[in-house]
């Protein structure tokens, strides 16, 4: 896909990403009035790049095209929250998932099961209906809620991993990375005390 067809691709989902993005922002401020009590800490936001959309489809041995980006791409608009607190997260989710107009896609939850190298996180595909002229479409976002100490992992070890280290090496970080991950999640308990 040439430049122009990636933005032409993407100007819906980044539409999308901000109405969706409004919606979590809303929801941060109306539950608690208290500005140390928000239901979130933090919100980051990205639309993907058109090498990566071009790469994801080639790693799925699919022809990098617009049509495929469309229907084979869940993550082209991606959203992160992170929160203080777990209970944040579930409560967040749930009061989205309520919401009319936004579909619910997928769900997968990382926190009550962690993926094996000790990623935590929990991922919502949300489906956000874009209005034009006189058509509507619906445009998923994929929405990652972690609390600080989940992102704080994932980070790392995305940042570790991609150094690249070498076979032996990257048996020991594995396992140290898996250890740290189980070390953050008690360090989370502990702060639920102070809630
Ligand atoms: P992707 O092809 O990576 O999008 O995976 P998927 O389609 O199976 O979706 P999944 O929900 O498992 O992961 C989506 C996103 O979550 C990734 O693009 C990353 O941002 C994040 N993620 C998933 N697994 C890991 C992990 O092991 N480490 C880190 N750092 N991030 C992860
Ligand atoms: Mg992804």
């Amino acid at each position: 896909m040439n430049d122009t067809e990636y933005y032409k691709l993407v100007r819906p989902y980044e539409d999308a990403m901000n109405m969706l993005l409004i919606r979590i922002r809303v929801l941060g401020h109306s539950l608690y009035n208290k500005e140390e009590e928000q239901l979130y800490h933090t919100i980051q936001n990205r639309i993907k790049g058109k090498d990566s959309i071009e790469n994801k489809l080639l790693k799925k041995e699919l022809e990098p095209s617009v049509k495929n980006a469309k229907d084979y791409l869940r993550d082209i608009a991606g959203i992160r929250v992170i929160c203080l607190f777990l209970d944040d997260i579930y409560t967040l989710v749930e009061l989205l998932t309520r919401q009319s107009e936004l579909v619910f896609i997928k769900e997968k939850d990382y926190i009550k099961s962690p993926k094996k190298n000790g990623y935590r996180s929990y991922h919502l595909i949300i489906g956000v209906p874009v209005y034009c002229a006189d058509t509507m479409e619906i445009f998923p976002v994929e929405v990652q809620f972690r609390t600080m100490e989940m992102d704080l992992w994932a980070s790392m070890e995305h940042r570790i991993l991609y150094k690249g280290t070498t076979k032996m090496e990257s048996e020991k970080v594995k396992r140290e990375l898996m250890h740290y991950s189980e070390r953050l999640c008690e360090v989370e308990q502990y702060f639920e005390m102070f809630r």
